[in-house]
């Protein structure tokens, strides 16, 4: 606070020197082109590490995010104006649609839609994150539940329930996919 204002009052060069400096400074940081999403568990021998996301339909338009070890099935991502899209055909845009808090229940399912999805996602380091705490939320989770492979769930910040035996806290890394590999149809 009082080193800002002491370099406001010295005008307008010495912010250029600061804002140059400050972009010198600071990692760059460019969100591929392209990217699997793979979770990453704080336990690494956790099964629910190193695993990537991938869609399961459930019904026309609507797949629930699974997690499979296999890179072969992982589901192609990219980020777009605070959206998260998987090009999981090229007809169709696909968004990473996060259910919202309807019954007080401490997570929600994550689904891959028709249609733009949920906004306010963000691209931390190397992680794809959702808006803030604020927005109620408590981290990305992986559950053994009805597929046979893990599943992707958001934790409710607002409900502290301990997290379920067969869940992990997990982030979501992403991994850059080469040139060449990337499907044509999502630019
Ligand atoms: C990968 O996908 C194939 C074809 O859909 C499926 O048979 C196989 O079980 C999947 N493997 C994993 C590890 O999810
Ligand atoms: C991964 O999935 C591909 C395509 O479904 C399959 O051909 C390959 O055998 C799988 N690899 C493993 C290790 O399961
Ligand atoms: C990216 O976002 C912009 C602004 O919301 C939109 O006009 C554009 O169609 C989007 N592109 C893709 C590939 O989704």
């Amino acid at each position: 606070m009082h080193l800002s204002a002491a370099v406001l009052s010295f005008g307008s060069s010495l912010l250029i020197i600061k804002t140059v400096l400050a972009s010198t400074l600071l990692p760059r940081q460019d969100t591929p082109t392209a990217y699997y999403l793979q979770t990453r568990t704080l336990d690494t021998s956790s099964n629910k590490n190193s695993l990537f996301a991938t869609a399961s339909e459930t019904s026309f338009g609507i797949n629930d995010m699974i997690l499979t070890s296999n890179i072969t099935n992982a589901s192609q991502g990219y980020f777009n104006d605070t959206h998260q899209y998987f090009n999981l055909d090229p007809a169709h845009t696909w968004g990473l649609n996060l259910g919202l808090d309807a019954d007080h229940d401490a997570w929600e399912p994550v689904t891959i839609r028709f249609g733009q999805g949920t906004s306010g996602f963000r691209i931390g380091f190397n992680t794809l994150e959702w808006s803030g705490r604020d927005e109620g939320n408590g981290g990305w989770m992986a559950c053994d539940w009805i597929h046979g492979v893990p599943q992707l769930f958001w934790r409710y910040a607002y409900f502290a329930y301990p997290i379920p035996c067969s869940c992990a806290d997990v982030t979501m890394e992403l991994v850059p996919i080469q040139g060449d590999q990337v499907k044509s149809g999502i630019y």
